[in-house]
């Protein structure tokens, strides 16, 4: 690989593209490395042991290739490992996404209930609670498991009349009515941003990505490795990898491309 250092965003599989879309638009000089973890796809009902070791080698792989910042951008990562890693990698810019708890809670909820709805990992783990009892002093935060939803975005399923159904049945026995937010705490889970809001017009629907790339922009600037201008050709501004590996067949870097579409099509509505 060249030596123009990159911000590298890491996931379990696609669902960091979600992240990558944001960082590409406000940090418009920056160049990235893109880790899709896809042979170990998906995180949500694996170990936390087993999480924090495979992120551990994907921050391994990012920083031998160059890599300026890491954005870890797959909260179930998140959850299980970046204590360790934070630990591990001390003097390496290391940025990660958790649910949008905090703006649900102080800019989006107007006296409703707040829905976060995630992988298992991330719902069953210490850092959400953490997070919730640190703002819902009000008791309004309702956590849920989505334990399908990531692998129906890597395996290119969108349609609404496929997934309103499901998430429907996912969320059954919640008086939806009662929510003002719904807090994507899974990076897969934007792609179905549409059937979100046919579901649930009247509430924000919401994720932890701006935040992120507003924080990578100010940890460059602070360290002063923000780039002043874009230095590769646009075609060459993110490089893609599966667990490593070059991305080997057109057709997998084809499906790359479309789901960049479809967030740019989705983020047009928001
Ligand atoms: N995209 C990931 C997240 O934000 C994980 C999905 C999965 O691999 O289960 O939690």
């Amino acid at each position: 690989m060249e030596t123009i250092k990159r911000v590298g965003v890491f996931d379990s599989g696609l669902g960091g593209l979600t992240v990558l879309n944001r960082c590409m638009d406000l940090l418009p000089e920056e160049a990235f490395l893109y880790y899709a973890d896809t042979d170990n796809v998906p995180y949500g009902n694996k170990t936390r042991e087993q999480i924090t070791q495979y992120v551990d080698n994907a921050v391994d792989y990012m920083l031998a290739n160059s890599c300026k910042a890491i954005v870890i951008a797959c909260n179930s990562a998140t959850s299980a490992g970046v204590d360790y890693l934070r630990d591990k990698y001390k003097d390496e810019i290391i940025v990660s996404i958790e649910p949008a708890v905090k703006p649900a809670i102080l800019e989006h909820a107007k006296g409703g209930k707040v829905l976060v709805l995630a992988t298992r990992v991330t719902i069953e783990g210490k850092k959400l609670t953490d997070l919730i009892k640190l703002y819902d002093k009000e008791n309004v935060v309702v956590k849920r498991a989505m334990p399908e939803l990531a692998m129906l975005a890597e395996n290119g399923v969108f349609d609404t009349d496929v997934i309103v159904p499901h998430l429907k049945g996912e969320l059954d026995g919640l008086d939806l009515k009662e929510f003002d937010v719904v807090v994507l705490g899974c990076t897969h889970f934007p792609f179905f941003y549409d059937s979100f809001k046919i579901l649930m017009p009247w509430a924000d629907v919401i994720d932890g990505s701006g935040g992120v790339a507003r924080q990578v922009g100010r940890e460059l600037e602070r360290l002063g490795i923000r780039e002043k201008e874009l230095v590769v050709a646009e075609r060459n501004r993110v490089v893609y990898v599966d667990s490593g590996r070059d991305i080997d067949s057109i057709k997998r870097a084809r499906y790359i491309r479309s789901l960049n579409e479809r967030l740019d099509m989705l983020f047009k509505q928001r």
